[in-house]
């Protein structure tokens, strides 16, 4: 069958361990659109580990790449599914842009689920600190009222499998 059209690019936004990725993934499959990941585009672009970047280069080069990553992305002629890092969203810059060319999906999920989901992974290097579940913790508390302004906001709980948060994506969109 020929590949699904959508008006605009769904981009997922919100924590680390909200689950973007595998949803958006799944999402995208359903669909038969193309899936994006700016993380791992950035890794490509790189050729290098996001924990690579952040020790080698820091985080503003990061998001400097992030940035640019984001627009070469949602600019694509044919509209798909991407996923972000966690921090995408928190730039006016990059929320503007989202707005223009996509539709943003919060995927929501509690602190609790959130620190269970990334407890064991070391993948991230924000986490890496003293006191990870209270820098989770901080990271929530100022990054939600910016999630807040995503165009729809979708609750990707503890238990749920990923095609009923694909069904609750699809039933905001
Ligand atoms: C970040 C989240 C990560 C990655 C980077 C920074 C953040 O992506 O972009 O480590 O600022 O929350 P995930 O949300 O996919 O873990």
């Amino acid at each position: 069958s020929p590949p699904g059209r959508l008006k605009k690019t769904v981009v997922m936004v919100g924590m680390m361990g909200a689950g973007k990725t595998a949803v958006g993934r799944a999402l995208a499959a359903r669909l038969d659109v193309p899936f994006l990941d700016s993380d791992a585009e950035i890794e490509v672009a790189a050729n290098r580990t996001i924990p690579e970047i952040f020790a080698n280069e820091g985080e503003a080069f990061f998001r400097d790449k992030e940035s640019r990553v984001i627009a070469r992305l949602l600019q694509r002629p044919q509209h798909g599914v991407l996923s972000t890092g966690g921090g995408a969203f928190l730039s006016a810059t990059n929320r503007q842009m989202i707005s223009l060319y996509g539709v943003s999906v919060w995927l929501q999920a509690d602190l609790e689920v959130l620190w269970n989901r990334v407890r064991h992974r070391d993948t991230r290097p924000l986490l890496r600190t003293a006191d990870p579940r209270a820098t989770l913790a901080a990271l929530y508390d100022s990054r939600v009222p910016l999630y807040a302004k995503a165009d729809l906001a979708v609750n990707s709980d503890g238990q749920a499998a990923i095609e009923d948060m694909v069904d609750r994506v699809l039933a905001a969109l």
